[in-house]
């Protein structure tokens, strides 16, 4: 039997997932909900699906079993605890919330209602990380010890309500992806934290615009995440779509990870759609590496290559529709969102933090 499917939160988010929505066998009615009436007539005449700005026609319909929150990060909390109450399955966007409390309160309401609650890390989906992931787990690079992640993106334009502080800082609005990746990667928990900031390059943001980053693990790897807002040249379009097009090739975006393992090193390039794998040797001259592949993707695959939104609403469907758990647990994702806090603790604070 089918099953109805909601959308709270219908900007550039909740009508990408409206798009994959339509590839479910599985779902039934789209019902679009939204605080911008003007937003939900535009859902409604571009995709045909139903709207609503009027939460308890949600709530209150058992039709509805599965819903995406897509809203600003401002309303995750209380849109995502709501929702379990009412006994929905809930995938929320990343970042949880915007205050660790909020995370946490959200995950115990999941646990306590048994409910189903998956966050939106789809770098787990990508093919390119989860290529990674399958070197690391086939043990081709050893055990890995050290992660280098440098990201650069445009700042946002200056209405954005990212800029704003009610929207959480840009650690984990930004970054929590690359923190889960890193989790992900390594299989050992944080215990320490710094991070160091600059002042401000962009003027009018309240957030933070810049961040090095550094994390200790329990296997004592160390990972590194350097993050740069408004050095690459401005382009107004869709940021998950545009390096497919190549349009940001070159032009000083950059998000690249170079993992470093015992026996072996890769490195990604999302900009450049490349992925390469090291293999390290002894020889009677020292220790030797060889780039042993070397694989790049056609730009049309981009998006399930990076951020695999796609499979991942398809995924999820699937689970609620088979009565499965979240891929990953949402206590999961919240240790994701701890470290991301603790971040933010180190750099006010100029010290490095115990987790
Ligand atoms: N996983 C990813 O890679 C990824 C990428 C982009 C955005 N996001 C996340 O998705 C969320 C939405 O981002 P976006 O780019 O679509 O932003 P957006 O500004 O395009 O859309 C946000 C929508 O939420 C609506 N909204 C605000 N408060 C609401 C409330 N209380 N109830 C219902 N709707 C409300 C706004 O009217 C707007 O239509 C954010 O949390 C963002 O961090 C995640």
């Amino acid at each position: 039997m089918k099953m109805d499917v909601a959308i709270l939160g219908s900007g550039v988010m909740g009508e990408s997932v409206i798009k994959h929505l339509r590839e479910c066998p599985q779902v039934g009615r789209i019902v679009a909900y939204d605080i911008r009436k003007e937003r939900l007539e535009e859902m409604k005449s571009q995709y045909n699906v139903d709207i609503t700005s009027d939460l308890n026609q949600v709530f209150g319909d058992s039709t509805i079993r599965l819903v995406f929150v897509t809203s600003s990060n401002d309303s995750h909390k209380a849109l995502t605890i709501a929702a379990l109450e009412a006994g929905k399955a809930v995938m929320c966007e990343k970042p949880m919330a915007t205050t660790l409390a909020d995370a946490e309160e959200m995950v115990n309401v999941a646990e306590r209602t048994k409910g189903f609650l998956q966050i939106g890390f789809e770098l787990r989906y990508s093919k390119l990380y989860t290529k990674v992931k399958d070197w690391i787990d086939q043990g081709l690079l050893g055990e890995v010890v050290n992660i280098h992640c440098l990201y650069c993106s445009t700042a946002y334009p200056k209405d954005a309500w990212r800029n704003k502080l009610s929207a959480g800082d840009t650690f984990p609005e930004r970054l929590s992806h690359y923190v889960d990746l890193t989790r992900w990667w390594i299989g050992s928990e944080v215990n320490e934290v710094y991070s160091a900031c600059s002042p401000n390059i962009v003027p009018y943001t309240e957030v933070r615009d810049n961040y090095h980053t550094t994390y200790r693990f329990n296997s004592g790897a160390v990972s590194h995440i350097s993050y740069y807002m408004n050095y690459p040249a401005m382009f107004r379009g869709d940021p998950l779509a545009n390096n497919v097009a190549d349009l940001q090739l070159g032009d000083g975006h950059k998000l690249r990870y170079i993992v470093v393992g015992t026996k072996g090193a890769a490195e990604t390039d999302v900009f450049y759609r490349h992925i390469k794998r090291w293999q390290f040797s002894d020889s009677p001259e020292g220790m030797a590496s060889d780039l042993v592949e070397d694989l790049t993707w056609d730009c049309k695959e981009g998006k399930t290559y990076y951020h695999n939104t796609h499979d991942q609403a398809l995924d999820i469907v699937r689970r609620v529709a088979e009565g499965l758990p979240p891929k990953t647990s949402a206590r999961d994702a919240l240790q994701t969102m701890r470290l991301c806090f603790a971040a933010i603790e180190s750099a006010d604070e100029k010290r490095p933090v115990r987790i």
